[in-house]
């Protein structure tokens, strides 16, 4: 008790560091710009650490059989299901690579992110925390040269292939992320759930769908996939749980077409996923204890504790459905479909959890083995989304082909498996190890591969006087580079300048790169021209360098930027237009863009949707503001017009853009009703300056944005600001080369 307290009270503490409330609960529409610095080095006990030499060096022979021997290894604290693993660690895997969604690629097995809330605690994600510390011993034998989220695709696999299923391949060098992601947008309605009660309100519908099933207009919003908050993709039960398989097939296709898999992909995966395993509902929901993170102290990050029996083995609850889909739940083979369609089956209610299930009508219908008891057969089982196959025409028809054709089934739920389970992983370099499938696949977006020289430094010093020989303004050659390079994302690696696709449908197409196609034309011309073999990949990031280094000479700064050949052209047969066409921009910031169309189909302001590029670009604050500050001087608008050039010296890499917006010279004045659009007017004279946006304005009205822009306005500026600006172009030019760069 300090001295001159009251010992009764005196010393109460009512908060802590990140007590609540903090800032954003205090402002909560803030831009939360911190953001960008999540999971960033200093949380990651592994910064320094090489995994890929770790990986490559481990006997993945050696590895799988120990899994394998692992997972028919029944163990005291959550016995197997049939004696055996297999399963439950199946929808392990696919509840970790599921979460992707193809609209900013974010989600997926990449970075293990099961492991971390929200998605650690999602309803649809029960149970899964004793799958992964069942396998916590293998990780742990196996130590930092195997990361979580490579173990859990790899146990997915090993899984798999002891009940018979021929696997396509495995590809390691996943990165497992170190804190939980507090920013991505999994849509409304998360979640009151430290009251078990509200686990029905968790999965219901929220505001994310416009219309009804079956409505013209029915549509989910971007850049969600999964059709209810915290599952996976969507409702076993139907949507709103109305048991209705119809309503239950539109949801599939739009939520598996949202992780990129067609028609026939989805069946595969649904089809094959649940020819293994069986369902848990043997306690009804609101007697189950709250999920891991909000789970007490003493479950030790477990959660969902089950007060029945033992918990586990013939008492698990973990969706509310009871019941296996086939009579061989550990065994690869066509049962599911053959009974799917081999019967007719009728709703019901599950007696103790109330959830809707199906079983066969027809009473000779083989029966299943229990999961626990010894000598008990149970009905079959499906869900309303298994139901949503037989009733839904096309699923229908490629159902009735795999039924026909054991193999086709086969072989095509395994290229969709290894699909699933690596598409978020990026170009295939990225793939380490001895299973990497030999072929490639469209959706990894293939480069041709290039295994020629690297260009010599005078046969870079040739092209760049041949760039600026062709008569190509800094402000284009700069626009062009930045546009190759702008279309990459971290979030799932696709994207970038490598590839030359800005010279391809769909990208040259879009209005985005409108001043692009003419720069192209004129690089095509040097490369024709060269006595060097180069790339027109290349050539444009050469033009970048070009561009940049003159501006700055202009500003009175030398510097090289750095380059690195070796980039490669892709064709039009390795280029999926529609999987391209994801990556078209909404809103980009650092052109100056927003679709006409943005205002009336979002409900973010365009700077949050430039925040998110800077994301999914892996930018810094420091390096965004730089980045915006030079483009802006160096004239990359997309239409060339001035909004936010706050310069007379266009092409000239000045620190005019930060001395306006940190400037009380100025006074900043909407233009119009929803306040896109800014004058910019002298404040003694009143007369307009500049035009602005709010992507101009964002970096002196945001605070955390404006220290930075105060930094590179000061009178010590000017320097910095050149090397910065070359430092993060370079970054963005280099971001996509997986062929030179580790990580
Ligand atoms: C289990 C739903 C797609 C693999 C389950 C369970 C549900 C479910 C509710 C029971 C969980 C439990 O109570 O233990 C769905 C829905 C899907 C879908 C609605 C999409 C329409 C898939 C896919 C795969 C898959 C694509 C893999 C390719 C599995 C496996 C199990 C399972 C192996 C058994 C787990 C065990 O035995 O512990 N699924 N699933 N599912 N699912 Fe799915």
């Amino acid at each position: 008790v300090l001295e001159g307290t009251c010992p009764f009270g005196g010393n109460t503490i009512g908060g802590a560091y990140t007590s609540k409330p903090t800032l954003s609960d205090w402002y909560p529409d803030r831009l939360r710009v911190e953001q960008l610095h999540r999971d960033g080095p200093a949380a990651n006990p592994l910064r320094d650490f090489d995994y890929e030499a770790a990986f490559t060096a481990i006997d993945l022979d050696e590895l799988k059989a120990e899994i394998k021997q692992f997972l028919t290894t029944s163990v005291d604290w959550w016995p197997s299901d049939y004696g055996n693993y297999g399963p439950q660690m199946i929808r392990m895997a696919w509840h970790a690579a599921g979460t992707y969604r193809i609209a900013d690629g974010r989600g997926g097995a990449g970075q293990a992110l099961q492991r971390f809330a929200p998605i650690n605690s999602w309803w649809d994600n029960g149970n899964t925390d004793k799958s992964r510390r069942l396998i916590w011993p293998i990780k742990k034998k196996y130590g930092s040269s195997l990361s979580w989220a490579d173990l859990m695709i790899l146990t997915g696999n090993c899984a798999l292939e002891i009940m018979g299923f021929p696997t396509t391949g495995f590809g390691g060098g996943r990165r497992d992320s170190w804190e939980a992601d507090d920013a991505t947008y999994w849509g409304a309605e998360w979640i009151e759930n430290s009251n078990p009660e509200s686990f029905d309100a968790m999965v219901m519908r929220s505001d994310r769908w416009t219309g009804e099933p079956g409505d013209a207009d029915y549509e989910l919003q971007q850049p969600l996939a999964a059709s209810h908050q915290a599952l996976i993709y969507v409702n076993p039960e139907g949507p709103n749980e109305n048991g209705n398989p119809g309503d239950s097939a539109v949801d599939i296709r739009i939520t598996f077409g949202r992780m990129a898999m067609n028609d026939m992909e989805t069946v595969a995966l649904i089809a094959g996923g649940h020819a293994f395993g069986k369902s848990h509902g043997k306690v009804a929901a609101d007697k189950i204890g709250a999920p891991p993170e909000i789970a007490p102290m003493e479950a030790m990050g477990l959660g969902w504790k089950n007060p029945e029996g033992p918990g586990f083995a013939e008492y698990t609850m973990t969706n509310g459905i009871e019941g296996a889909w086939t009579p061989n739940p550990t065994q690869w083979d066509n049962s599911y479909l053959e009974n799917l369609f081999g019967f007719e089956w009728e709703k019901f209610h599950n007696p103790i959890t109330g959830a809707t299930q199906w079983k066969p009508i027809d009473p000779t219908a083989p029966k299943t083995p229990d999961a626990h008891i010894e000598g008990q057969m149970n009905d079959l089982m499906m869900m309303t989304s298994d139901i949503a196959l037989k009733v839904d025409p096309v699923y229908r028809d490629i159902c009735e082909q795999f039924l026909a054709d054991f193999d086709l089934f086969t072989r095509e739920f395994s290229k969709a498996w290894y699909k699933l389970t690596h598409r978020d992983m990026g170009p295939k370099s990225r793939y380490l190890g001895p299973e990497v499938a030999a072929e490639d696949f469209i959706w990894q977006d293939p480069l041709p591969s290039y295994d020629g020289p690297r260009l010599a430094d005078a046969e870079v010093s040739t092209l760049k006087q041949a760039i600026l020989a062709a008569g190509v303004s800094v402000s284009d050659l700069a626009y062009t580079a930045f546009s190759a390079a702008v279309t990459y994302r971290d979030s799932d690696k696709r994207g970038g300048a490598n590839g030359g696709r800005l010279a391809l449908a769909p990208q040259k197409d879009w209005k985005v790169n409108a001043r692009t196609g003419e720069v192209i034309s004129a690089l095509k011309q040097v490369q024709a021209t060269s006595a060097a073999q180069v790339s027109l990949a290349d050539l444009i990031v050469l033009g970048g360098c070009v561009a940049v280094e003159q501006a700055a000479q202009a500003a009175g700064v030398t510097v090289a930027v750095p380059f690195t050949s070796g980039r490669v052209d892709a064709t039009d047969e390795q280029t999926d237009v529609a999987q391209f066409e994801w990556l078209a921009p909404v809103v980009d910031g650092f052109r100056n863009f927003v679709l006409p169309e943005f205002s009336s189909i979002s409900r973010v302001a365009p700077e949050e949707m430039f925040m998110d590029k800077a994301a999914l670009l892996g930018l810094s604050a420091p390096q965004w503001v730089a980045l915006t500050g030079g483009l802006r001087v160096l004239g990359c608008n997309h239409d060339g017009s001035s909004t936010g050039i706050f310069t007379d010296r266009v092409g000239v890499l000045s620190t005019d853009f930060f001395e306006t917006v940190t400037s009380m010279d100025y006074e900043w004045a909407k233009v119009d009703d929803e306040g896109l659009s800014f004058a910019i007017n002298d404040r003694a004279t009143g007369s307009k300056v500049y035009d602005a946006s709010r992507n101009d304005l964002l970096f002196g009205s945001n605070q955390q944005l404006r220290a930075v822009a105060e930094v590179y306005a000061g009178s010590d500026g000017q320097e910095r600001f050149v090397h910065d600006f070359v430092e993060v172009w370079d970054a963005i030019m280099m971001a996509d080369r997986y062929d030179v760069k580790k990580g």
